[in-house]
């Protein structure tokens, strides 16, 4: 049986994930209006992963006997600027649930629950790849600067990224 100060970190937890899904599907909706439909497409694929991680969360916390509790998610950004401020906006929020997957390790080496310790590692890795390849984009597009041609050139690239719901273990 979970702690309940665990249980609540996770419900929190669940809310942040779903909360990024909605910012990520914000910033699709934004793209697509910009007619960048590659990198509407990468958001796209981000949401769906979000989606993922609250639900990966979501059943864990079933599993170990903790209550799930949905709250309201809040309101994202609707104007991102252009893809360089969009695409730091999601850097910005990437290092911030990093910092609250980090927290909640802390919390669950303080509570000595090692099951929790175990299934958190997989998001502390998966923070390092989610940071790595949105900062690779920023990077990007610092360089490529007010340049069109550039700008369609990582919009084309970034048209090829899909999201395939991993198959849960028995
Ligand atoms: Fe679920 Fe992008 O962190």
């Amino acid at each position: 049986m979970i702690s309940k100060k665990l249980e609540k970190a996770i419900n929190k937890q669940i809310n942040e994930e779903l909360f990024s899904a909605y910012l990520y599907t914000s910033m699709q909706a934004w793209f697509a209006d910009e007619s960048l439909d590659g990198m509407a497409n990468w958001m796209k694929a981000q949401a769906q992963e979000e989606h993922y991680h609250a639900m990966k969360f979501f059943d864990y916390l079933i599993e170990r006997g903790g209550k799930v509790e949905l709250h309201a998610i809040a309101k994202p950004d609707i104007d991102f600027g252009n893809p360089l401020k969009a695409f730091q906006a999601s850097l910005d929020h990437e290092r911030y649930i990093t910092k609250c997957i980090n927290e909640m390790m802390d919390l669950a080496i303080a509570e000595n629950d090692h099951a929790t310790r175990i299934f958190l590692q997989w998001y502390v890795e998966e923070q390092v790849e989610e940071e790595a390849s949105v900062d690779t984009i920023v990077q990007r597009l610092s360089r490529v600067g007010d340049n069109m041609h550039g700008i369609y050139m990582l919009d084309r690239e970034l048209a090829s990224r899909t999201f395939t719901w991993p198959q849960e273990e028995e």
